[in-house]
């Protein structure tokens, strides 16, 4: 990554928006616990986004359905005592936010208020567009998330690119545009034909975060697992691995089961000494005590 100037403590919000007027690429990635924001951090992303995909990563679940918001509370909080400077975005789950914009109001500010979220996230346009009014003009940021939903998978046909006909694509551009009209502060772009997610980002004043949406997104997001290499399940086909941990972890844990059954861990440096006379007289006592 290339490194920028590094501005003391949390990035001011509108940071992102004079990034795309810069053209400078905005970088997100997620996160669900204490280390891992540590590391973005440290990295110097912008964005942390606390993503609801942890359902699939964390949890094991086979969707992003499942995951409550009592789960997302408690990984935002986790995330949140780590990523000092990036943005951290709270992902609003599936039945959080859909019901009214009282819901998603009382939901956002679960997360921003128990979850230590600096700003939250939705998906969907259309009716959510008034989920995300509601909840920018309740005083919390929103990122809105357009084309590939996950938690409305099974409506879209399964986790399938949007937008591939001219209608779809028309819907997805206006879809964009409700959203900034409606207080979002950036929208995220998922599965989204590249020459699409170009117009989208052209006519938006608001920056994209693209994740299989091309090139032209004002910034980009990938899931912590995949990027990594950490994730059992597929991989989709926009996700690029910068790392192989979970082949360095399971060799690591194997050297270390080979250690301990021949007995080469621990040794001397890993274990507590006892003074001699102290030993001397424990030893003496336990005799007694036979
Ligand atoms: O939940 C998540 O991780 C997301 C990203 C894939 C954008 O929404």
């Amino acid at each position: 990554m290339t490194t920028r100037p590094r501005t003391v403590g949390k990035l001011p919000l509108p940071e992102l928006a004079e990034m795309k007027r810069r053209h400078d690429r905005i970088v997100m990635v997620t996160a669900y616990d204490a280390p891992a924001a540590r590391l973005a951090d440290e990295a110097g992303v912008e964005l942390v986004l606390v993503g609801d995909t942890a359902a699939m990563v964390m949890l094991g679940h086979e969707s992003t359905v499942p995951v409550t918001l009592d789960e997302m509370v408690f990984l935002t909080r986790a995330v949140t005592r780590a990523a000092k400077r990036p943005i951290v975005v709270g992902d609003l789950p599936f039945g959080s936010y859909q019901p009214s914009d009282a819901e998603a109001v009382a939901s956002a500010i679960r997360l921003v208020k128990e979850g230590g979220a600096d700003v939250v996230k939705l998906e969907g346009a259309g009716r959510m567009a008034a989920r995300v009014r509601a909840i920018a003009e309740s005083g919390i940021g929103v990122m809105g998330h357009v084309g590939l939903t996950p938690q409305s998978a099974t409506k879209l046909g399964g986790f399938r690119a949007q937008g591939r006909t001219a209608t779809a694509a028309l819907e997805l551009y206006r879809g964009a545009l409700e959203l900034e009209a409606a207080g979002a502060f950036a929208v995220v772009l998922e599965a989204v034909p590249a020459p699409v997610a170009a117009a989208i980002t052209a006519a938006l004043s608001v920056p994209t975060i693209g994740i299989g949406a091309g090139p032209d997104c004002d910034g980009q997001v990938l899931v912590w697992h995949d990027l990594l290499g950490l994730y059992a399940g597929g991989t989709p086909r926009f996700v690029k691995r910068y790392a192989e941990l979970a082949d360095e972890i399971v060799e690591a844990l194997g050297r270390y089961a080979a250690d301990v059954r021949s007995g080469a861990f621990p040794e001397d440096r890993h274990t507590y000494s006892i003074p001699d006379d102290e030993l001397a007289e424990f030893e003496a006592a336990l005799s007694e005590q036979r």
